[in-house]
């Protein structure tokens, strides 16, 4: 049996990673600051090439196209949209629908306008009912063309490297702040649900979560303990706060995380990561754990799971026979998952074009498209080719 008949194939992107020029935004102070390895810049220049990316997506034959909207290009002051920005992101949208793809839309990915963080941050409780009010004006405004809603972008991480480890913006390092803008994005979390589903009940709405699998790597009780914490905080913790408001289990899938206790220290904030040397981003691949993953949220939380993302960091180069294998290899325990009964409605490959990596900027490449950054030229790598193949043939390995 290959994968199901109306199996979402997709590609998944995200405006601050690809779009340029996002000045308006926190992350663009942070780069300033040399925060980051480079500076997002012009990045791919999607805001002013969209309409030939569009066509390269015709050419793969995806049924789905993930992007995002950035929130500092629309609300460019604290209650002030930019009617402009709210049009040419209806144009891009527009442009799918005729193209018959189905439009799946971020509204936040890690990313704020610079007057919400100087004013706000979300361990502030006014942030909910901001963040509504940007959600609700997307919804009037472009709703009418977006097919599946998601809230925000696996949340744990922008939480986690913001406000404990002050690695992204804003900078925290401050367990109160840190659970004050947990309770205030999952609150915002379920007024937008309800908003969005109060303007447009037939749409799907969730959000994406990071759900990498951890390996406790044969320690006794410490690793046990490690891997049950780690599972709280990516998972657990911002879950038992919305219940009963995800439509689908968004499930971002990359990598395997190992405990290791030896070297905890010289890794100073990360327990799980051994070095990879296949890789620019040193993480280790584990095909298996998508498997794990999906059998495990679909039993915690018995709603169709979704992959909104899944790839890996490689080099740059066209023969990338290696990201092929990597592809092949995940979609293999997707479609064993779905043998065993687990509702799997889409897949999302991470990337449809190599982008802004954030801290670690421009050098690892996820993208079934290169990008030349000095000329911006698109290639499509091997892999673009191999996943249309398998797209067109609803491929089972
Ligand atoms: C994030 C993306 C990021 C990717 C690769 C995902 O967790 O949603 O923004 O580029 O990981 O690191």
């Amino acid at each position: 049996m290959p994968f199901p008949k109306n199996f979402l194939w997709g590609v998944a992107t995200s405006s601050y990673q690809i779009e340029g020029g996002n000045s308006n935004a926190d992350w663009w102070e942070w780069e300033k600051q040399g925060k980051t390895k480079d500076q997002s810049g012009r990045a791919c220049d999607y805001w002013n090439r969209w309409e030939s990316d569009h066509a390269l997506l015709s050419e793969l034959g995806v049924k789905v196209f993930r992007l995002s909207i950035e929130w500092s290009r629309v609300e460019t002051e604290e209650g002030v949209f930019s009617l402009e920005a709210i049009q040419k992101y209806r144009e891009i949208l527009q442009d799918l629908k005729v193209r018959n793809i189905q439009t799946q839309v971020t509204l936040w990915w890690w990313v704020s306008p610079i007057w919400f963080q100087k004013k706000y941050g979300f361990h502030k409780k006014a942030s909910v009912a901001i963040f509504a009010r940007y959600v609700r004006k997307i919804t009037e405004e472009l709703g009418d063309l977006i097919d599946i809603f998601q809230i925000v972008n696996e949340p744990m991480v922008p939480l986690g490297m913001g406000y404990l480890v002050g690695l992204f913006p804003p900078g925290k390092r401050n367990p109160f702040s840190f659970w004050f803008a947990l309770k205030n994005i999952a609150g915002a979390y379920i007024k937008s649900y309800k908003i969005i589903h109060s303007i447009k009940p037939e749409a799907l709405v969730g959000m994406t979560h990071l759900y990498n699998w951890y390996d406790s790597g044969g320690h006794n009780i410490l690793g046990g303990l490690i891997y049950k914490i780690s599972k709280w905080f990516r998972v657990l913790s911002f879950n038992r706060r919305i219940k009963g408001y995800q439509d689908y289990f968004g499930l971002n899938y990359y990598r395997i995380g190992k405990i290791n206790l030896k070297n905890w220290k010289s890794e100073k904030i990360n327990f799980f990561s051994e070095e990879d040397k296949n890789n620019v981003m040193g993480w280790i691949a584990y095909p298996e754990g998508i498997y794990k993953a999906i059998k495990e949220a679909y039993e915690d939380y018995k709603i169709p799971i979704y992959i909104t993302e899944n790839g890996f960091p490689f080099g740059v180069g066209l023969e990338d026979s290696y990201r092929i294998t990597h592809l092949k290899e995940h979609l293999k325990y997707i479609q064993k998952a779905i043998d065993e009964g687990v509702e799997v409605i889409g897949y999302n490959h991470w990337s449809f074009m190599d982008n802004f990596e954030w801290l670690y900027g421009y050098e690892p490449r996820f993208g079934l498209i290169e990008i030349d950054y000095q000329t911006l030229e698109r290639k499509p790598r091997k892999s673009f080719y191999a996943y249309r193949e398998i797209i067109k043939g609803n491929l089972k390995f």
